[in-house]
């Protein structure tokens, strides 16, 4: 069984993360596939949209919290930079389709969609700090900037739950739908899109893209140093034990 399972149909690649068990959490090797399949898609004529989404209950609970442990991500040539460098560089439009828990890289990772349609149940939480980690993805320049420095704070501060309603309000989703016909609506746009002069459609996703590009890259430079430390820290390491343990973190030895 494959991790992650792609379908090319009509110039739509649909790319569905796979594995349903971990709720669709990515491992390093899930994270250096994604990047071959943009970095292949990219350069196939064949591929005009990307359309994203997750199989089983969730869209994904982000990073594998064991594999964490196991291979703490480096600065520099780690498998969730290579995805970063990926999606900073593709230059097709991705539709993406989330429902059922959008947590951790499952949130910031959408914040390199085009079109995020989110199923009325969504479960989306930033919860890094909690996990003693610092935000990643470039989503500590891009979400802050979509949605002003206090809404970001208390999503990346507090790192609590919210819902679809509430991310749709803050600018992170396209559109809220009704959980059964996320998939569809995602679909028809990537449809549309599809039917799109290519060239037109490209340019004017890298003009309204423009601004953005500079800062984003210094971001996720910055976070890679912060976030290679704090992984292989005290606290995180007391965060990851306590969640694979089922049981609540203390943090007061772990400074
Ligand atoms: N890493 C590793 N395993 C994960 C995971 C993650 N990020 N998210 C979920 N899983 C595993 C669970 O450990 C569980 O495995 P088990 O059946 O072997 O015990 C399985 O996936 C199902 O998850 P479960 O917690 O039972 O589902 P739930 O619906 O009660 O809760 C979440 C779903 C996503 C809210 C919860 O799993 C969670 O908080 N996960 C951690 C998310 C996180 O912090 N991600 C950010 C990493 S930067």
């Amino acid at each position: 069984m494959n991790d992650i399972n792609t379908a090319l149909s009509d110039g739509i690649l649909r790319v569905e993360l796979n594995r349903p068990d971990k709720k669709n959490a990515m491992t390093g090797a899930m994270y250096t596939r994604l990047a071959e399949i943009l970095a292949a898609a990219d350069r196939d004529d064949a591929v005009r949209i990307v359309l994203w989404h997750g199989a089983g209950g969730a869209f994904t609970a982000g990073n594998d919290i064991e594999d964490f442990l196991s291979n703490p991500p480096a600065p520099g040539g780690s498998p969730q930079g290579r995805l970063t460098d990926a999606f900073i560089a593709f230059g097709k439009p991705i539709v993406a389709a989330v429902h059922g828990v959008a947590v951790g890289g499952g949130t910031t990772m959408l914040t390199h969609c085009d079109f995020v349609y989110a199923a009325e149940s969504t479960r989306f939480q930033i919860p890094f700090v909690n996990l003693a980690l610092v935000p990643e993805f470039g989503s500590s320049f891009s979400i802050p900037r979509r949605i002003g420095h206090l809404r970001a704070a208390e999503l990346f501060l507090l790192g609590e739950p919210f819902t679809a309603q509430h991310a749709a309000e803050l600018g992170l989703v396209t559109r809220v739908v009704p959980d059964a016909d996320v998939l569809t609506t995602a679909t028809a746009t990537a449809r549309k899109l599809a039917a799109k002069p290519q060239g037109a459609l490209r340019a004017s996703r890298r003009l309204i893209k423009g601004a953005w590009f500079g800062p984003v890259r210094e971001a996720v430079e910055n976070e890679a140093q912060e976030f290679a430390a704090r992984v292989r820290g005290a606290e995180a390491r007391e965060a990851f034990s306590a969640f694979l343990e089922k049981r609540p973190p203390n943090f007061e030895n772990a400074a």
